[in-house]
């Protein structure tokens, strides 16, 4: 037996979702910079779900969809409420998800039209849940979502209870667009290991939302914007990073396991993190980003991923740190829940082996006579 730590580089589904071939990033076959440009997240999701871009009937019937879903169970908001004001937002959202299954009939139902009823309530709700726990635990009443508007204008109005600005909702579209699928990515993942037991959709994004939580994984973000807040200004950026680079420390947010010459959705992420520096009026994170990706870039030679610029987009769209990785959550659902959908076709057991390397021949010594 040979072991592959990480399980690099081992091809272990076949999937018509999302493909990574030469660095280029594609959803069923659209390239990820044709999509960002001109699609919205909606689309983007009927297409992971169904296959194909949806015609102008279908979308408005997904919108609908959206807007009747998206207020969450009593269940569930009296759970938001129970939570403690300082969880961890993605331990939260990861309750409450558990929650949703709770308060859902069709929970259990392994019928393909309830699986895929109930990944377009997820969608729905995730956004709903994770607006009304961020004002929850600053003792706000959480607001009621808005009917008939896109995912992205509904979370920020949610949070702040706000008509959001149209470059606000243009970014986090966008943001959501270059989020929604990666191929086998570890929390993809973890929901299709779950989920191939015959387990229900939400265990799987229940799964797929612990595995998000990690630095390695989604919560590099708030670790970027963690970093940026440490070094505080633009001056402090060399000595910074050259330290943590000598102290063989990692740079949130740069390398990737599949990508080694760039990862393509960083440059879309790059150029709204700029243009959202100037309509702000305040350039200090976007030059603070290009002046350490010229050090990690120069010295180590590895770029930045998706989460890098992420982070300064969403500072400047004023959202708490903590909601970087349950927004990444919001994006990705459609694609774990895409994933789970084609694992049930032709689902097979996940069960890989691990190579023993623990003591062998040992012998049962009673209680009393351990040391
Ligand atoms: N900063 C500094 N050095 C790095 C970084 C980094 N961000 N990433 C990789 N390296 C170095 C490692 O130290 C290692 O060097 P060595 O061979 O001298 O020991 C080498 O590059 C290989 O790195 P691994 O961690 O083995 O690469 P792996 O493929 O296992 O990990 C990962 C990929 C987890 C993304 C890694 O690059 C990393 O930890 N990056 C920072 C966290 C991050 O941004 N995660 C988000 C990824 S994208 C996403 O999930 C949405």
């Amino acid at each position: 037996m040979s072991v592959t730590k990480g399980l690099e580089g081992i091809v272990a589904a076949t999937s018509s979702i999302s493909s990574i071939i030469d660095g280029v990033l594609t959803y069923r076959g659209y390239d990820i910079d044709n999509l960002a440009d001109n699609a919205s997240y909606e689309e983007v999701a009927y297409l992971l779900w169904y296959g194909k871009l949806p015609n102008a009937t279908e979308l408005a019937n997904l919108h609908q969809q959206l807007s009747d879903y998206a207020p969450i169970p009593e269940f569930v908001l009296e759970l938001l409420r129970l939570t403690p004001k300082d969880a961890n937002s993605m331990a939260a959202l990861r309750t409450a998800v558990s929650g949703l299954a709770l308060a859902d009939s069709e929970a259990n139902d392994m019928n393909e039209e309830a699986n895929i009823r109930k990944a377009i309530r997820l969608q729905a709700q995730l956004p709903t849940i994770i607006a009304a726990f961020a004002r929850i635990r600053e003792g706000k009443e959480p607001v009621a979502p808005k009917k008939n508007v896109s995912v992205a204008h509904n979370f920020l109005y949610m949070l702040t209870g706000k008509e959001p600005e149209a470059i606000a909702i243009e970014a986090l579209d966008k943001a959501l667009v270059l989020h929604a699928d990666h191929e086998l990515n570890a929390s993809t993942f973890a929901a299709r290991v779950t989920v191939a037991t015959l387990s229900d959709i939400y265990s799987g994004v229940t799964s797929a939302i612990g595995a998000l939580k990690g630095p390695l994984h989604g919560g590099a973000n708030e670790a970027v914007m963690a970093m940026l807040e440490d070094i505080g200004s633009e001056d402090n950026v060399d000595s910074y990073i050259k330290n943590q680079l000598d102290n063989k420390k990692k740079i949130m947010g740069f390398g990737h396991r599949v990508y080694k010459n760039g990862d393509p959705r960083a440059k879309h992420l790059q150029r709204m993190s700029k243009e959202l520096g100037k309509i702000t009026g305040n350039m200090k994170w976007y030059n603070m980003s290009i002046q350490i990706e010229e050090i990690v870039t120069g010295s180590k030679g590895l770029k930045p991923n998706v989460d890098f610029y992420s982070a300064s987009v969403y500072t400047s769209l004023e959202i708490p740190r903590d909601l970087f990785t349950p927004i990444f959550a919001i994006s990705r659902l459609s694609g774990w829940t895409a994933h789970i959908l084609e694992q049930f076709t032709d689902n097979r057991l996940i069960r890989p082996r691990a190579e023993y390397v623990g003591p062998t021949n040992q012998h049962y010594v009673a209680i009393e006579k351990r040391s």
